[in-house]
């Protein structure tokens, strides 16, 4: 593909040509990134060619994404999820020109859409015969929902606790599922074993440059639905780190093309529990490993597969990382729904704790335009919700019944 220029080494600088390697550095094993011929690119991607293309999904951005062409585009809308104006719910921080960008709205109600479906269309174009991830749970669903319909195979590793939701998504859609008797950490390393021992295709995040390819185009999208108006702040849940990677290379890749001037601040959210991205950042050192306890799942890592990618990027942005308990994050669910419309997981909701957090501490003016990524579905882990809101009435199918119910709830005459 003549517009890929390398695939670089994000650790040590080392460049490889695409046949070379499909995952991580010959030299140090370290993450590749795809690097375009941005020259080539300008001269087919610009604001005008933007302003005319009627496609609303990543597809529109098809120059800019690492495929010789679109054969193996799935058949469902992936991306092009909505952002909203979330002035009210702003306002209760002093953040009033708030937007939520809702991407629970894809196929398979998650963020992981955008990455899969680059992953899957190389797959197919390598006629790979059996693909395989390991996920926290919304990358399998999202995996097994975009290869339902293909002629390939799809294994996926998951933690045995993961959300029952996430493990039914990826059963109606007929992939192999493995359930490991431990963490996501455990699940990435024997997908690991399993790819290199039987040469199945590994889409597992921070292993394979491809993913961020997908979810960088989440930042092109939040250029346009602004009015390329490029916001101060992105606010993003951070576990392997892959999505936050994936952002900022999107938003550099539209300055790189002159689409947009100016670049947002990231401000990357985690759980306490799973916040090796945030104590790098603070330290200054390389990453270390953190036991990855928390109720959000699709958040909860030991070690970020992609730490060192999210750390540059949340200092190139000049942003910064806050971390959330789980309280925090649980709480934050009813108030993000009740204020903004939208029913995020845990790890989505985070965002909007994060965000408070962050405000409560002086790190956001009231002046700023703030946009809170919501990354997977409320639907996806209703347990959680559960959890954070009180129980419904039962009464019998009788009006004295009812009479008696609501003369004791404060709803207006
Ligand atoms: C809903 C949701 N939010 C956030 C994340 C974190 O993304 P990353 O692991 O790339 O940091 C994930 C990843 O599984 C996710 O599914
Ligand atoms: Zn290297």
């Amino acid at each position: 593909m003549k517009k890929i220029k390398t695939l670089q080494c994000i650790h040590c600088g080392k460049d490889h040509k695409l046949s070379e390697t499909e995952y991580n550095c010959t030299a140090c094993g370290g993450n590749l990134q795809v690097i375009y011929d941005y020259n080539l690119i300008k001269k087919r991607l610009n604001y005008e060619v933007l302003q005319e293309n009627w496609d609303r999904s990543i597809w529109r951005y098809a120059e800019l994404l690492p495929l010789p062409n679109l054969k193996h585009v799935p058949p469902v809308q992936i991306g092009w999820t909505p952002l909203y104006r979330a002035e009210k719910l702003g306002q209760t921080i002093n953040v009033p020109n708030l937007f939520v960008k809702d991407d629970g709205r894809n196929p398979s109600a998650s963020f992981k859409d955008r990455a899969n479906a680059i992953v899957v269309a190389r797959a197919m174009d390598q006629k790979e015969k059996v693909i395989t991830t390991a996920s926290t749970g919304n990358a399998a669903s999202s995996l097994a929902c975009l290869t339902g319909n293909l002629d390939i195979s799809t294994v996926i590793f998951m933690p045995e606790n993961a959300p029952p939701a996430k493990i039914a998504q990826v059963l109606v859609f007929g992939a192999t599922v493995i359930l490991v008797k431990g963490n996501y950490d455990d699940a990435f390393d024997l997908c690991l074993k399993a790819s290199r021992e039987y040469g199945w295709y590994n889409r597992s995040t921070g292993y394979n440059p491809f993913t961020r390819e997908g979810k960088k185009t989440c930042a092109f999208e939040i250029c346009e639905q602004m009015k390329w108006e490029v916001p101060d702040k992105v606010v993003v849940p951070v576990g392997d780190g892959n999505i936050i990677s994936g952002i900022w290379k999107g938003f550099v890749e539209f300055q790189n093309l002159d689409i947009i001037e100016k670049l947002p601040q990231l401000v990357a959210v985690q759980a306490e529990g799973s916040d090796a991205v945030k104590r790098a950042c603070e330290s200054g050192s390389d990453i270390q490993a953190v036991s990855g306890k928390t109720l959000a799942d699709s958040i909860s890592v030991c070690v970020p597969r992609d730490g060192q990618a999210a750390v540059s990027a949340i200092k190139d942005s000049g942003g910064f990382a806050v971390s959330v308990t789980d309280e925090e994050i649980i709480a934050a669910i009813p108030e993000l729904a009740r204020g903004s419309n939208v029913f995020a997981e845990p790890a989505g909701a985070s965002s909007w704790a994060g965000l408070k957090k962050a405000a409560a501490q002086g790190l956001v003016r009231e002046n700023e335009s703030v946009v809170l990524l919501v990354t997977g579905s409320g639907l996806k882990d209703v347990g959680a919700a559960m959890k954070s809101v009180g129980k419904p009435h039962v009464i019998k199918p009788d009006l004295g019944e009812l009479k008696k119910l609501v003369a004791g709830l404060k709803l207006p005459a």
